[in-house]
């Protein structure tokens, strides 16, 4: 596999990288140095349409002009108070949040992984304290192929080796279920009461763009209503316009909604990719179980952030990035499936809205999907590959359609002589 291109600038970023910072990632080849909207610029100066979008977190578009406004705005101001004293913009986001996701409250964190550890937190807690579960015997239900993210505890409900081998002993009271399976969720439901959660995302990110049965999610909260368990929905990556709908799991706008979660947890595009921003929402039954003192972070909910988080949501309601992606995502879509009509080197398109993926002709193992992803560099698209074989492709929700024509040229034109 080759990593490494032999010319140009970003060399010496690459080997300085290799030098100094831990082997934690496998980057594509490519050094980044300025952004706007779709496009991004390497430091010899070419540039490319970002079909990753810093996994999700870019659904605004690079440096939107509004929330790097209000974040220059705010630094001048005030950065971080911590959680001692109150501050003027927690109470504001929070209040945003709560009345456009329909929640009584919202608990602001960070990194995306530490909203997941504060869901199955405060899931516990619940469980004990509401539920009646007896003491540290609460178990969380996790789809398998999951991805919520990095820390002991939530790599405990992977079942990826990856991310798992050698940083065991995990953490006790999870079990894995079939994604998209409903029958053996309710088996498990039925067979253990102290099932206090289940943890899903209404569509697998990593695992390469994997959409349920249409109507998974409304059965879910069929059984987790049957059962007394919390549905909670991890759309991290689904959230915020990315799949044609503000929210993958239910409609914000109908307070009825079959599908909607008892606990939503949000993060990446929250920020518009400006700075690490999460929060989960739950009702006061749920959320109050937490008391001061239980459970917090240095940073989460500090005024920058809240500022950043609130003018980032206000473009996806002001620019329409909802009705956005799904227009550009069913011309994306339409146009991904006439090329994989034509090309061997595809066996599936899958997606919904903007979050898109290609499935390639060759096993997780083999390195045709990183070569493609190189030929799409060369012609000035970047994408990665996932689990090997699959080629996820999400760029920020602010493309036009005559960016998406020249992106699905640019597509076509790579798959021709790969290897
Ligand atoms: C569904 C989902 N949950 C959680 C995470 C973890 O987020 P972070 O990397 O910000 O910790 C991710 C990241 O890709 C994700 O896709």
């Amino acid at each position: 596999m080759s990593t490494v291109s032999k010319q140009g600038k970003g060399e010496k970023f690459i080997a300085k990288e290799e030098k100094y910072g831990a082997h934690n990632y496998h980057p594509l080849p490519v050094v980044l140095e300025r952004a706007e909207g779709v496009l991004v610029w390497d430091v010899d100066g070419k540039s490319y349409f970002d079909f990753l979008s810093a996994y999700s977190a870019v659904n605004q578009g690079h440096c939107h002009p509004r929330i790097i406004r209000a974040l220059t705005d705010q630094a001048q101001k005030l950065t971080l108070t911590s959680r001692a004293f109150y501050n003027d913009k927690l109470g504001d986001f929070e209040e945003m949040m709560c009345k456009l996701f329909g929640f009584d409250k919202a608990l602001v964190m960070n990194s995306g992984v530490e909203a997941v550890e504060t869901a199955m937190k405060l899931c516990r807690k619940w469980a004990y304290q509401v539920k009646g579960i007896a003491g540290n015997q609460a178990s969380i239900v996790f789809a398998k192929d999951n991805f919520h993210g990095r820390t002991i505890s939530v790599i405990s409900a992977s079942n990826d080796s990856t991310a798992t081998h050698n940083f065991g002993p995990f953490v006790e009271g999870i079990t894995l279920v079939p994604y998209n399976d409903i029958e053996a969720l309710e088996l498990l439901f039925k067979q253990d009461k102290n099932i206090a959660g289940f943890i899903v995302e209404p569509i697998q990110g990593e695992a390469g763009i994997v959409v349920p049965d249409a109507d998974y999610l409304q059965r879910v909260r069929q059984l987790c209503t049957a059962y007394n368990v919390l549905f909670i929905a991890d759309e991290i990556q689904t959230g915020i316009a990315r799949t044609g709908s503000m929210l993958a799991s239910y409609d914000i706008v109908d307070a009825n909604s079959p599908c909607k979660p008892d606990v939503l947890i949000l993060g990446k595009a929250l920020s518009g990719g400006v700075l690490p921003v999460s929060a989960v929402l739950a009702n006061d039954d749920v959320m109050l179980c937490i008391k001061p003192g239980e459970h917090g972070s240095t940073y989460g909910g500090n005024p920058l952030a809240c500022a950043v988080a609130m003018e980032a949501l206000q473009v996806v309601l002001d620019e329409n990035l909802v009705d956005q992606a799904k227009r550009m995502g069913k011309l994306f879509l339409d146009g991904l499936e006439k090329i994989a009509a034509k090309s061997d080197l595809i066996t599936e398109v899958r997606g919904k809205g903007l979050l898109t993926a290609i499935v390639i002709n060759a096993s997780e193992e083999s390195d045709v999907a990183w070569n493609i992803c190189l030929k799409f560099k060369e012609n000035g698209l970047l994408a990665k590959p996932t689990h090997g074989n699959k080629i996820r492709l999400a760029p920020p929700l602010v493309i036009t359609e005559n960016q998406v024509n020249t992106c699905l040229e640019i597509i076509e034109r790579s798959l021709i002589n790969v290897e």
